[in-house]
């Protein structure tokens, strides 16, 4: 339920931005379009177009066409990249509170997962300490390693606004994640989906592959891939994304099916969206939905502030749609569940989104952008009375 459900409000704003962008991507495509096209299979001016997108949003000179390729969206991306460099038995490591879908993914590829744990102010960070034992006891052999699965293994992270926790890496560490990955070889997946949302006082958070930019050896792969989504910005059944990555490395990406033969990843919509990012209104458009969301979460946490009990916290995220919520210990975020939906609302269980169930058996997500302001306040208010239910 994360942003899953758009708000009616979010797709009246994008209705007449589709609208346009379809009108104007019909009536440039050629004949050609309509057809598989010529490897790499990429629509042809969409990566330039959205090159010169990210460099705005992200503040980076250093985003080219060609470290971009594009991708079915996020989740499915993760997917290929797991199955392009990775084998049954590779080792990956992710952070104790993690994307939930990521985790099946490595089951599903039958990789060896292992939780990082937290450190930091708020548990912001990933312990770097317990990130290097790990690297040291688990990997591939180097004799293993060829031009076309140069790493020993993966990590997974969300470096900026973790989902569920709304939590960004501090600089230290993002510089020493990116410093054990070149160490032992590994290579690192973000997840790079919410960054658009921070709300915070704080000057926008750089990515990690931002701090894997510097010093690095031109010839090289690199060693971080950026994992991007155009889902919560634009809208997500247009399920396009993209991985930015060293240009060595999207080649050898490239070495995959979808891009050697097959068509591409959707090239029928890229082009939609090349339209949707030239728009003029586009820019406009995109304050109005970060301003908007700005409010929703800010009332949605006011609200909580008033409501839950003393004994029930939470941290005023970041940015992002998400509240982490936290009952006393003895408590499990899976009855709650229970009477909430009891109550006819949901929310998910911490359990959901790690690999360390019994330490986060008492927290539990509250997703704040779906439905309307009418039946988003009331939900809240039946979570808050199945609270008061289940801690009083
Ligand atoms: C952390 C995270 N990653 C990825 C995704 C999915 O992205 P996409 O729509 O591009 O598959 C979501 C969607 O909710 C998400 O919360």
């Amino acid at each position: 339920m994360a942003f899953w459900d758009l708000p009616e409000f979010h797709c009246e704003m994008i209705k007449p931005l589709c609208n346009e962008a379809q009108r104007l991507s019909l009536e440039s495509r050629t004949l050609y379009d309509f057809k598989y096209g010529d490897v790499p299979f990429i629509a042809p001016g969409f990566t330039e177009e959205l090159a010169k997108f990210l460099i705005k949003e992200y503040d980076d000179n250093d985003i080219k066409s060609s470290t971009l390729l594009p991708t079915f969206g996020a989740t499915n991306a993760l997917q290929f990249v797991m199955n392009r460099f990775f084998d049954n038995g590779d080792h990956i490591m992710m952070e104790e509170i993690t994307y939930g879908r990521a985790t099946q993914f490595a089951k599903m590829y039958k990789m060896k997962v292992h939780a990082v744990s937290s450190t930091g102010k708020d548990d912001c960070d990933v312990s770097l300490t317990h990130l290097e034992e790990l690297l040291q006891k688990y990997g591939r052999d180097e004799s293993e390693l060829t031009e076309e699965k140069p790493f020993r293994g993966m990590m997974f992270l969300l470096p900026i606004l973790n989902n569920p926790k709304g939590t960004s890496f501090s600089e230290e560490c993002c510089r020493g994640v990116v410093k054990l990955a070149r160490k032992y070889k590994y290579l690192v997946v973000t997840d790079d989906v919410y960054q658009w949302f921070q709300f915070n006082d704080e000057p926008k958070k750089k990515r990690l592959i931002y701090y894997d930019k510097l010093d690095r050896d031109e010839s090289g792969y690199g060693n971080v891939i950026s994992n991007a989504t155009i889902s919560k910005i634009a809208f997500p059944s247009i399920r396009i994304g993209w991985l930015e990555a060293t240009t060595t490395l999207v080649k050898q990406l490239c070495l995959y099916p979808h891009y050697e033969s097959s068509g591409g990843m959707n090239t029928f919509n890229q082009n939609l969206l090349m339209h949707i990012l030239r728009l003029p209104s586009f820019p406009a458009y995109c304050e109005k939905l970060k301003a908007t969301y700005k409010k929703v979460l800010a009332e949605c946490c006011e609200y909580l502030r008033n409501n839950l009990p003393e004994n029930v916290t939470f941290r005023y995220p970041d940015g992002s749609a998400f509240l982490w919520v936290q009952l006393p210990e003895k408590y499990d975020a899976r009855d709650l569940r229970k009477l909430c939906n009891e109550n006819d609302t949901d929310m998910l269980p911490g359990t959901q989104f790690t690999l360390c169930p019994e330490k986060y058996r008492h927290f539990f997500r509250i997703s704040v952008t779906n439905g309307n302001p009418e039946t988003r306040m009331e939900s809240l208010k039946r979570i808050c009375e199945a609270v008061k239910k289940l801690v009083n």
